[in-house]
């Protein structure tokens, strides 16, 4: 049974300096390129949320040593070839990266594998990568032609594709750009928008190579990767929460040290920014693989902005943090072309204004997105996250400024990405 928790924090102020843990979507990619990869790889600042020990689970089944010292792991592997036939189900949790990068890379290898997840997993859409990937020749089946796991892979040759992507997402790109380095071939990916690009910065960083031309990205097939360091840097997306929480708790002043600032990630900045909120960025290294800066936040007086087109991809796991900051904002905020929400670990409109109406926000949900009228003086009430942690953070935070506690149903699922979520609140906290 998941445990529920009283958020009982009124009147108090935030102050002081925290490390965000590692950043998801690079911890999860450095266990694959690490697995793929011939020699030794070692990962520092890992991300020890549940979603990556799914990835760290499925590989070990897979044949793959690793080892994990607290943030520390290291990959030992001769390669893909190496890989062992699973005798169990590869278990991916609730971890849609886990799923869909996996699709893409256990397509070209020569095993048989099944994978599932947990009930959200199950109710995500697959096909979105595996249309793609069967278009490479992948033999991939599952629940309603392929969209729903249990999913069963039987891997095979693949060839490469021209493929233009219908929805900005990273996980299809990056699912297929792994097939494609074990395509007869060179894969092409056409991006409207362009999406995360760690997949990308990654493979260079094993020693493999890929050209990126605009919205277009071009992998050769058959190429051998190297194990090498990877130094994954903070999550801005599990910083969005002290970022908003600092801007609206009154009398505030945090700095988030070591935070990953790649482009194709940092549209929250760019928001705070329009908002007119008192951020600091300072970039520790812009050259890095993955750039990181030290971020300061202290509470602001905001104004109501609009976030569509091109920037949605640049801060769609932020868009529930984002709209409690609207609600505080003066003005009307609204927020388009993020129809994506709907298939994240929960539908995310619905969560969002569901739960915020609940303490009294000005919230309507719209078909691509929402519109949010502020400022809202919040009061306290019982709310649900669905079991996604980006909805049990958000709460979390409502509660720093509700006149009276938020009593969230589960926050459990907060250590999929955020482990020590609480903990660094109660760091921050000084009455
Ligand atoms: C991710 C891509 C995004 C994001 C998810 C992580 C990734 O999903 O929402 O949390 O690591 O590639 P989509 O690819 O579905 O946009």
């Amino acid at each position: 049974m998941p445990q529920s928790k009283t958020i009982d924090y009124q009147n108090v102020n935030l102050k002081g300096t925290i490390q965000v843990p590692g950043d998801k979507s690079i911890s999860h990619r450095s266990i694959m390129f690490g697995a793929i990869a011939k020699g030794t790889t070692t990962v520092s600042g890992f991300l020890l949320g549940e979603d990556c020990l799914s990835t760290i689970d499925c590989f070990r089944k897979l044949g793959v040593k690793i080892e994990v010292d607290g943030t520390n792991v290291t990959i030992q592997s001769a390669g893909i070839e190496a890989w062992e036939e699973p005798k169990e189900i590869l278990y991916t949790g609730n971890s849609g990266t886990t799923t869909r990068l996996m699709l893409g890379i256990l397509s070209g290898t020569s095993l048989h594998t099944v994978m599932t997840g947990d009930a959200s997993i199950g109710k995500r859409p697959m096909r979105r990568v595996a249309d793609p990937l069967r278009l490479m020749g992948a033999k991939i089946s599952g629940r309603a032609d392929g969209q729903y796991t249990p999913l069963a892979i039987q891997g095979t040759t693949l060839k490469a594709i021209d493929y233009t992507m219908p929805v900005a997402s990273a996980q299809v790109k990056s699912a297929i750009l792994f097939a494609g380095l074990r395509a007869q071939g060179t894969t092409i990916v056409r991006e409207q928008e362009v999406s995360r690009d760690h997949t990308e910065r990654m493979l260079k960083q094993f020693g493999g190579s890929i050209t990126v031309d605009g919205g277009v990205v071009s992998i050769e097939g058959g190429q051998q990767l190297t194990g090498t360091h990877v130094n994954v840097p903070g999550d801005i997306s599990s910083a969005a929460f002290f970022l908003v929480a600092g801007a609206i708790v009154p009398n505030s002043e945090i700095t988030l040290e070591n935070v990953g600032v790649n482009p194709t990630r940092s549209g929250i900045i760019d928001v705070f920014e329009n908002m007119g909120a008192q951020l600091s960025v300072h970039i520790d290294d812009e050259n890095a693989h993955e750039p990181t800066a030290t971020l300061k936040i202290q509470t602001s007086q905001l104004k109501a902005t609009t976030i569509e087109g091109d920037m949605i991809p640049r801060l769609i796991d932020e868009i529930p943090i984002l709209a409690l900051l609207a609600t505080q904002a003066e003005g009307k905020t609204v927020i388009r072309n993020a129809e994506e929400l709907k298939v994240k670990e929960t539908d995310r409109i619905t969560a969002v204004v569901t739960e915020l109406k609940k303490l009294g926000a000005k919230i309507e949900a719209t078909d691509d997105g929402m519109i949010i009228e502020g400022p809202t003086k919040l009061h306290g009430g019982s709310l649900k996250s669905y079991g996604d942690h980006r909805i049990g953070m958000m709460a979390a935070v409502a509660g720093l400024i509700t006149d009276s506690p938020v009593e969230l149903d589960d926050a459990d699922c907060i250590a999929v990405s955020y482990p020590s979520f609480f903990e660094h609140v109660n760091e921050l906290i000084h009455k």
